[in-house]
């Protein structure tokens, strides 16, 4: 079983490389389940109903997010109602939507997808671990999930590496993101989870994490804001990780990074052939 993770969609350029390159990545290498981080696909803050749609529409089965799941106002509405749509997990009692959910994979596999958020160096948010482990064991792999999808969005890579040791063996990928920055440490664990620190961005690398450069420059330099963080909007780079998951176990097999357009070097998984 063949599964794509793309990390997060920063504005109008991320969009674009995902619906122009996501539908025939998935009809030419066979991929049955997609997930895409989309917390920054609406200029950079959030996601719009009719983003999500569009992502759907290209191919993604679940839609991550992460600390700007509800920077647009209207997600707390589309929450409810949008299956695909995932907020973290650990978020207080109460927020719309949902930080977990099973879905139906393209050959017929029973996916559960988990969103998480770390608190180290963020938002002083409910335990992830504890998070993670209560919607896990509702739904352990082997039993009604064929693979789990952990999206652990988040700024420590420490935190981001615990996390992954304590779910190893239980899940079959655990993926950060958050950083922006695709991470060269992608590796099977010993108990056989895929991993990798952080999935990069879908988005213009010509940027400061995506955003148009100069400003973040200036703040560096001054202290002072003088604009908007506004999105680049140079050609992006689709960045993902791609598993390669045993059927019957539910663990990976292999894993390996994905880069495809924009200015970082060209990757495509080469068990994908
Ligand atoms: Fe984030």
């Amino acid at each position: 079983m063949r599964l794509l993770f793309l990390g997060d969609i920063v504005g109008r350029s991320g969009r674009a490389a995902v619906t122009a390159l996501l539908p025939g990545l998935i009809d030419r290498y066979s991929l049955d389940f997609v997930v895409i981080n989309g917390e920054n696909a609406a200029g950079g803050f959030g996601m719009t109903e009719e983003i999500v749609t569009d992502l759907i529409d290209a191919g993604a089965d679940a839609i991550t997010t992460g600390n700007h799941a509800f920077d647009q106002r209207e997600a707390l509405v589309f929450a409810e109602r949008q299956p695909r749509f995932l907020r973290p997990a650990n978020f207080p009692a109460g927020t719309p939507g949902r930080g977990a959910n099973l879905y139906s994979a393209r050959n017929g596999a029973n996916v559960l997808v988990c969103n998480v958020m770390g608190r180290v160096f963020m938002d002083a948010l409910d335990d992830p671990f504890a998070a993670v482990d209560r919607e896990v064991s509702a739904c352990p792999l082997g039993e009604q999930a064929d693979a789990i999808v952990v999206d652990f969005h988040a700024e420590a890579t420490s935190e981001k590496q615990a996390v992954a040791h304590h779910l190893d063996g239980r899940v079959t990928l655990v993926v950060g993101t958050h950083t922006h920055v695709p991470t060269a440490d992608h590796r099977i664990l010993a108990g056989g989870t895929a991993y990798q620190s952080d999935a990069g961005m879908c988005g213009d690398y010509d940027s400061v994490l995506g955003m148009e450069k100069d400003e973040p420059v200036r703040r560096f330099l001054t202290k002072i804001p003088s604009g908007r963080f506004t999105p680049a909007a140079g050609a992006a780079t689709l960045c993902g990780v791609a598993v390669e998951i045993d059927e019957s176990t539910g663990l990976a097999l292999a894993v390996a990074p994905l880069s495809i357009g924009g200015v970082l070097e060209q990757r495509l998984p080469p068990f994908w052939g």
